[in-house]
């Protein structure tokens, strides 16, 4: 089975942790979140991947490769500019099959795709999107269904007195390529949201309600959500059984913990240092090469490779980017990201989803609200 993975967006509202680093190969807990969904993917039973890139596709390239590391064939097509997440599936024409599952490149799952494709056969449907119950569907597509399952509308980003039901798109689709017929000619700039959908409705376009974990990371505090869920195994992963066995705490470290008290659930990345009287965890990952110094606290936080916390320093509900520098006394907290290399000094607080961009320099005690 194949599957188009739509990955060209920019990814904006994960600034800066997507300046330098395409949201795709972003890191979550351990490893580039599109692990996660070609693993889920490969589940069932897809073995052809064609990656639709638009931004630093290159990026993606270098760290995903030809797939062969995840039992995968990988394939890139790249748009000269992007042209929509309908203009997308369109300019991938010629490599696709007569059936095919389409996905956002952002979303972390568990859901039952197999189950979805059961039910796209027995519907005979065009097109079939998993659907999923959100608590707020304004940032997404809502849909709204007939009796026998097929979609009577779609309104994506639906304004307040425009939501009527919690089922939203969760951005996975099973499409059957006779509906490329249809669409404006490749090269043109569609939503295959605003454009494609709409035009579909009454013409084979069903919902399927989909079970089991759904999240968009595509946002910093839905980033760190799907953080905490992986640790406390909330979503099924890899790395989430992987802290489960370790009763939660995978301490990849060199040697003991040397007093350092670490609390479950936790991730301690290889080459990490850590003083025995700072304080780790719960809810926290520190990737490989973090060295955290005396007295420092962290938690429900990601701290990145190489990034270095002065000594009573405290993260909570933060996300400090790879080789970045905290001095001595900062607090952060709240949302607040920092950008790869920045450099922080000494007695500064970061809070309330302030951004810091990489390489920015804030000299000591520069920032306290
Ligand atoms: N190749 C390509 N070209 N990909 C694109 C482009 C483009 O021009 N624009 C966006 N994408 C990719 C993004 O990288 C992302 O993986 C996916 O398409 C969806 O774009 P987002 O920008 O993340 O959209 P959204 O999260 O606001 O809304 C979408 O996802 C929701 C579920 O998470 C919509 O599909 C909603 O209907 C849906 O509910
Ligand atoms: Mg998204």
């Amino acid at each position: 089975m194949q599957a188009l993975i739509l990955v060209g967006g920019q990814g904006t509202r994960l600034r800066p942790l997507t300046c330098a680093t395409p949201k795709p190969v972003v890191t979550l807990v351990d490893r580039p979140f599109m692990v996660y969904m070609l693993e889920w993917l490969r589940a069932h039973g897809v073995d052809d991947v064609i990656m639709s890139c638009g931004f630093m596709a290159d990026g993606v390239r270098e760290v995903l490769g030809d797939g062969s590391a995840l039992g995968l064939a990988l394939r890139y097509v790249e748009e000269p500019e992007p042209l929509g997440t309908g203009g997308a599936l369109k300019y991938a024409e010629a490599l696709l099959d007569e059936r095919f599952f389409m996905l956002n490149g952002d979303v972390l799952t568990d859901m039952d795709l197999t189950a979805q494709l059961r039910e796209h056969e027995r519907t005979g449907a065009r097109a079939t999107l998993a659907l999923m119950g959100v608590e707020d569907p304004s940032a997404y597509g809502l849909v709204r269904r007939g009796p026998d399952g097929s979609v009577r509308q779609f309104v994506e980003k639906p304004s307040p007195e425009e939501i009527d039901t919690n089922l939203v798109n969760a951005g996975a689709y099973v499409i059957e390529r006779e509906v490329l017929a249809g669409m404006a000619p490749a090269g043109t700039k569609i939503s295959i949201e605003r454009d494609v959908f709409p035009a579909l409705v009454g013409e084979g376009l069903y919902g399927f309600e989909a079970e089991g974990y759904w999240v968009d990371i595509g946002t910093p505090k839905r980033y760190l959500q799907a953080t905490f869920e992986i640790l406390e195994g909330v979503v099924h992963t890899a790395v989430g059984s992987e802290v489960q066995r370790s009763s939660g705490v995978l301490w990849r470290a060199a040697g003991t913990r040397n007093g350092t008290m670490v609390h479950a659930p936790a991730v301690v990345g290889a080459g990490c240092e850590l003083a025995s009287d700072a304080v780790i965890g719960g809810r926290t990952v520190l990737g490989p090469g973090v060295t955290v110094a005396s007295g420092a606290h962290i938690d429900s936080s990601v701290v990145l490779d190489g990034a270095s916390i002065g000594s009573g320093t405290r993260i909570t509900g933060a996300i400090v980017g790879p080789e970045v520098s905290l001095g001595e006394h900062c607090r952060v907290e709240d949302g607040a990201m920092l950008g790869r290399g920045a450099r922080v000094g000494s007695g500064n607080t970061l809070t309330a989803g302030v951004r810091i961009f990489p390489g920015v320099e804030l000299p000591s005690e520069a920032i306290a609200f």
